[in-house]
């Protein structure tokens, strides 16, 4: 969920309003804003995307100096509009980023002395509880800080008070929150994005902050309550707006872009003159004696391919998890350890858990990140920006393969630190790098096979996907792809599992995908290839030319570039991406923000 909070100079539904459409990458299932407008809190809310908050403010203006909005991705209660925030009691209006951890046992005691909840969110506990200490005398600030005293778990509110034109109370627990400072304004947002256009001044909150916030003074208190000082930054945050490029949709835009995205990086990453690494300061493993990777999603598979990288490249243990597990299985950590986080946005919940989870019990922390302002940027001791610039659809494409190119770069760096490889080694994997942004563009050429085998794929229930080696990530990211924005179910396998198991689903009605590239793998995974069509299953063969001539008779065969094995991640991705989209285009699905999920989860 996003967070925004303005006390103005001016109207500030607006400008709230274009803050919330810089937030939806944190969820879009409802939205709202309350001001205060002649001393009267009043607020609107929508089910659904922006555009609908947006379209009852014309019907239903909100006027007012102050207010709070928020973008919602649903946690406790449907996206209906009694369950969109800002929630309401009284005098008192809130809005929550995170979860409520004892909320039944706040609300039970709340309805047994009188409250009348209109929500079923964990959120509304907040606002009864307030206007409850409120309504026991307390001035405003105190009945805030009452309130955060009984609340347990990750959160990030700010509280709007009516009849207080001049007051915003903030707090952090678990979820960022940043106060920015402008010309006789300011403003309160879970990051710096939301607030780049009206202040580059920036003061970010400390766990277990909270802070009493007008026009004129921000006090700042810490979790045990004492007055402290936090420092006011200033950070440039690109705020320029995004267009799709003439582009259908920003998933293929972003998509396209890749090759030049992946060339940059590398450019910004290389000294031109010698192909020798330039990694930002601070990267480096020679006392490193283990890789522990951790990310969600999309990024998590991103590290599981890196994990081969690492192992082959540069000979060094390397473990992967996703972050939601990682954070609670109690992993054992040692002193000499490289803990890398993986993230486009820098703010999904669980991997800054896990970030926080090891911190001060291992060497160092390095955060590979889109987002540079991001939480995730900010805490961790290193940072490699995978430079792939502003990613708008919720599907990720070019943050994948550029997160790949940093790894793959960061698995180099650990090869030559480490000594298990030379000068010559590194040129001639340099120069197979190079080749990728070129073969890249190849597999972007093949739009009309991709459509071809979409229409297919989008009249089928299930798909399989198959892949052995790097491949296998490949494919797991494929299927992911494909779920997220055609609602098709997909699984994906090690070819090698399919036997133990998926084997049992194949008929001719299932689609199975399988990345081949012709590689040493390549005679075992065609075996595996071989076992779906002696049972019927439909193959769809993604491989090099090589690889369709030794494949024999297959139904169905995308032809890829030939690509150097230790590349061929970066250029099978993009299939797996354009099978995704244009499957979801021919169901017609909305490929930019897809039903149920968010961009970056910023809950847990
Ligand atoms: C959400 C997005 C995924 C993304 C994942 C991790 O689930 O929908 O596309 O891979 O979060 O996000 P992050 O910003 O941490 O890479």
């Amino acid at each position: 969920c996003g967070i925004v909070g303005v006390l103005g100079a001016h109207e500030v539904a607006p400008v709230i309003l274009d803050a919330l459409k810089r937030l939806e990458y944190r969820g879009y299932d409802s939205a709202g804003i309350a001001t205060i407008h002649e001393g009267a809190l009043e607020r609107r809310r929508a089910t659904g995307k922006l555009i609908n908050l947006q379209d009852l403010l014309v019907r239903e203006p909100l006027r007012g100096f102050a207010g709070i909005g928020h973008t919602r991705w649903a946690t406790h209660g449907v996206p209906s509009v009694e369950n969109a925030h800002p929630h309401r009691s009284g005098p008192v209006a809130v809005v929550h980023n995170g979860i409520i951890e004892n909320f039944r046992e706040l609300r039970d005691e709340l309805i047994a002395a009188g409250a009348k909840f209109t929500s079923e969110t964990d959120t509304e506990t907040i606002v009864h509880l307030a206007n409850k200490h409120l309504a026991d005398g307390m001035p405003p600030v105190a009945a805030a800080r009452a309130t955060l005293g009984r609340l347990e778990g990750a959160f990030a509110l700010a509280f709007l008070f009516e009849g207080e034109e001049d007051l915003l109370i903030a707090a952090r627990r678990g979820s960022p929150l940043v106060i920015g400072h402008g010309e006789g304004e300011m403003y309160v947002g879970s990051d710096a994005i939301a607030l780049a256009p009206l202040t580059d001044k920036l003061t970010y909150l400390e766990e277990g902050d909270w802070a009493a916030i007008t026009r004129s003074a921000v006090q700042v208190f810490d979790a045990s309550a004492v007055q402290v000082d936090r420092p006011i930054a200033t950070i440039a945050v690109e705020s320029a707006t995004v267009d799709k490029s003439g582009h259908r949709h920003f998933m293929a835009k972003e998509m396209a872009e890749q090759p030049s995205i992946i060339q940059k990086a590398l450019a910004a990453y290389t000294n031109e003159a010698d192909g020798i690494l330039n990694l930002p300061e601070g990267v480096q493993f020679n006392d490193i004696r283990r890789v522990v990777m951790v990310a969600c999603g999309t990024a998590f598979y991103a590290c599981q391919v890196a994990k081969y990288w690492f192992e082959q490249i540069a000979r060094i243990p390397v473990e992967i998890d996703i972050a939601s597990e990682f954070r609670y299985r109690d992993p054992v950590l040692e002193r000499d350890d490289l803990l890398i986080v993986v993230s486009q946005s820098g703010e999904t919940a669980d991997t800054l858990a896990a970030l926080r989870h090891v911190a001060g019990h291992v060497r160092r922390t390095l955060a590979v990140v889109n987002v540079p302002t991001s939480s995730i940027a900010r805490e961790a001791d290193v940072v490699m920006p995978i430079l792939a610039g502003p990613e708008i659809g919720v599907a990720s494409t070019k943050a994948f393969t550029a997160q790949l190119l940093s790894l793959l770069l960061l698995a180099a760096k650990a090869g030559l630190d480490r000594g298990k490889m030379n000068a010559d080694d590194l040129t001639t994997l340099m120069s197979e790098i190079q080749a990728a942004p070129g073969l890249m563009s190849q597999a972007l050429d093949r739009a009309q096979e991709y459509a071809r085998i979409a229409e297919e794929l989008a009249e089928s229930d299930d798909v399989l996907f198959l892949g052995r080696g790097a491949m296998f990530p490949m494919a797991l990211e494929a299927a992911l792809k494909l779920k997220e924005i055609s609602y098709i179910h997909a699984e994906a396998y090690a070819a090698g599992e399919l036997k133990h198991g998926p084997i049992a689903l194949i008929d001719k009605t299932l689609p199975v995908v399988i990345f081949a590239p012709r590689d040493v793998l390549f005679e075992k995974t065609i075996s595996n290839m071989q076992e779906v069509m002696a049972r019927h299953g439909q193959v769809i063969l993604l491989t090099d030319a090589d690889g369709a001539k030794l494949a024999g008779e297959v139904q169905n065969v995308i032809v890829m570039p030939k690509a150097p094995t230790i590349v061929a991640p970066l250029i099978y991705a993009i299939p797996a991406q354009m099978l995704a989209y244009n499957t979801a285009l021919a169901r017609g699905t909305d490929v930019d923000q897809p039903r149920n999920l968010a961009k970056s989860v910023t809950v847990e």
